[in-house]
């Protein structure tokens, strides 16, 4: 017990390896559900290593949320680059508007000169509706940009949190709770065992899309995010880096 609590965070990132079946996580010191600095943190981390990856990419997929936020207001770029392209992966405008995919992308282009593609599609949609909708030229378009995803950066999200965050029908809450979903990313909820429970209707990048990404990052930190971080990691590849901090690796490596 306390040698865990006296691990510094290069023990934090070979247990969090470990633990959740993955090459290589990041951790900052702190807790992000106490203090935005270490959110922060998380974002700079992430855009340092994001900028390292940009030279061997074209297309990069991000996803929306406050973790991907501070991560774009930290990209730089030493020289422009017009032959990056940024997609918004998912086209939902469930979030307020600065953490959503589409602003998010837009402004990584902004800071690497690179292009952006974004999607503006209502978060909820009939099943009709999604079915022509789906038959678009545009979101055909989308859709092979997905498939030619170079790297993916996206967040986790607690499942329950998320389905009030984005204002969920009381039918797909119920969906979500029967389901048992932990985690949500990318518009895909998960249970503890990674499996999926339910997916929001609406264009996006698929699950299989992310999963033959040759990159992919995942950032997300603080306590209340340790369940839903472990959930979302038992479907995630081997090979994607997780960028967290010290709030989240104790809760999942020393569970209470
Ligand atoms: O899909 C996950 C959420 O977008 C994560 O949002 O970083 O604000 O917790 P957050």
């Amino acid at each position: 017990e306390l040698v865990k609590e006296l691990a510094g965070t290069a023990e934090l990132e070979a247990g969090l390896q470990a633990k959740l079946g993955i090459r290589q996580a990041v951790v900052l010191p702190g807790d992000s559900d106490r203090l935005t600095s270490v959110k922060n943190a998380i974002g700079r981390q992430a855009a340092r290593i994001a900028e390292e990856k940009f030279e061997s990419c074209r297309t990069i997929a991000v996803t929306g949320g406050s973790t991907m936020a501070a991560v774009a207001a930290e990209i730089r770029a030493a020289k422009k680059n017009p032959a990056m392209q940024f997609i918004a992966a998912r086209g939902g405008l469930g979030e307020e508007m600065l953490h959503q995919a589409n602003t998010i992308a837009s402004s990584f282009a902004d800071k690497t000169g690179g292009t952006v593609r974004t999607l503006y599609l209502p978060e909820h949609m009939s099943a009709e509706a999604l079915e022509m909708m789906m038959k678009e030229p545009i979101i055909k378009e989308m859709m092979e940009l997905y498939d030619q995803t170079d790297l993916v950066i996206h967040g986790i999200g607690d499942a329950e949190e998320m389905a009030i965050r984005r204002r969920s029908s009381v039918t797909e809450v119920e969906k979500i709770k029967t389901g048992g979903a932990v985690s949500e990313a990318f518009g895909y909820y998960f249970d503890k065992l990674g499996k999926i429970v339910y997916r929001i209707p609406t264009a996006g990048i698929q699950l299989e899309q992310v999963q033959k990404a040759p990159g992919i990052m995942a950032v997300a930190g603080g306590r209340t995010k340790a369940r839903a971080i472990e959930s979302y990691f038992q479907a995630a590849p081997e090979r994607t880096i997780l960028i967290t901090d010290e709030g989240a690796a104790r809760a999942i490596l020393n569970p209470t």
